[in-house]
C-alpha cells in the first residue's frame, strides 16, 4: 500500500510527465509549422516516449494500491526564438525532470518504500540518456549556427528517428 506524501509525489511526477509529452507535441507544431519536418517527427516520437512515462508512473502508483489523481497540465509556449532555442529548452526541461525523479527518489529512501525506488531506478537511468541526447542536438545546432544548409541536413537525420516503446522497468508493466 502506498499513500500520503509518496503517492502525492508519484501523482506529481506524473502530471511532470504528462506535460513533457504537451511540451513536446508543442514543440512538434512549431517545426511543422516551420517546414521542418523531420525535427517534428522527432518532437513527436519523444512526445510518445513522455506519454509511455506518464503510463509507467499510472500503472505503478495502481500497483502499489494508490490512487491516481490527474491535475490540469499547463499550457506550453507556442513559440520559439529558434531551432537551437527549442533543444536549450527542451535539455533545460529534462535538467528540471532528473532533480524532480532525484527528489522523489530521496523521499522513497527516507520512507524506506523499496519498491518505489526500484520502480525510479529505470528513470535515473532514463534520465541520463534524455540529457544527452538533447544535449548532443544542442551541440550540433549550435555548430550549424542557423545556416540552411546545416539545418536542413540535420532535419533530415530527425526524420530517420523510430518510436520504440520503453522497456518495462521492474516494478511496472
Ligand atoms: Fe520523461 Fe523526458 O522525461
Amino acid at each position: 500500500m502506498i499513500g500520503g506524501k509518496l503517492e502525492k509525489a508519484l501523482n506529481k511526477q506524473l502530471n511532470m510527465e504528462l506535460f513533457s509529452a504537451y511540451l513536446y507535441v508543442a514543440m512538434a507544431a512549431f517545426f511543422e509549422h516551420k517546414g521542418l519536418n523531420g525535427f517534428a517527427n522527432w518532437m513527436r516520437i519523444q512526445a510518445r516516449e513522455e506519454m509511455d512515462h506518464a503510463t509507467k508512473f499510472y500503472t505503478y502508483i495502481h500497483d502499489v494500491g494508490g490512487r491516481v489523481e490527474l491535475e490540469a497540465i499547463a499550457k506550453p509556449p507556442v513559440d520559439f526564438k529558434s531551432p537551437l532555442a527549442v533543444f536549450e529548452d527542451a535539455l533545460a526541461h529534462e535538467q528540471t525532470v532528473t532533480k524532480s525523479i532525484y527528489k522523489l527518489m530521496d523521499l522513497a529512501l527516507a520512507e524506506s518504500h523499496h519498491a518505489t525506488s526500484t520502480f525510479l531506478q529505470w528513470f535515473v537511468t532514463e534520465q541520463v540518456e534524455e540529457e544527452k541526447v538533447a544535449d548532443e542536438i544542442v551541440k550540433r545546432l549550435q555548430l550549424v549556427d542557423s545556416s540552411p544548409e546545416g539545418l536542413f541536413m540535420i532535419d533530415r537525420e530527425m526524420a530517420l528517428r523510430q518510436y520504440t516503446p520503453a522497456a518495462d522497468s521492474a516494478a511496472a508493466t
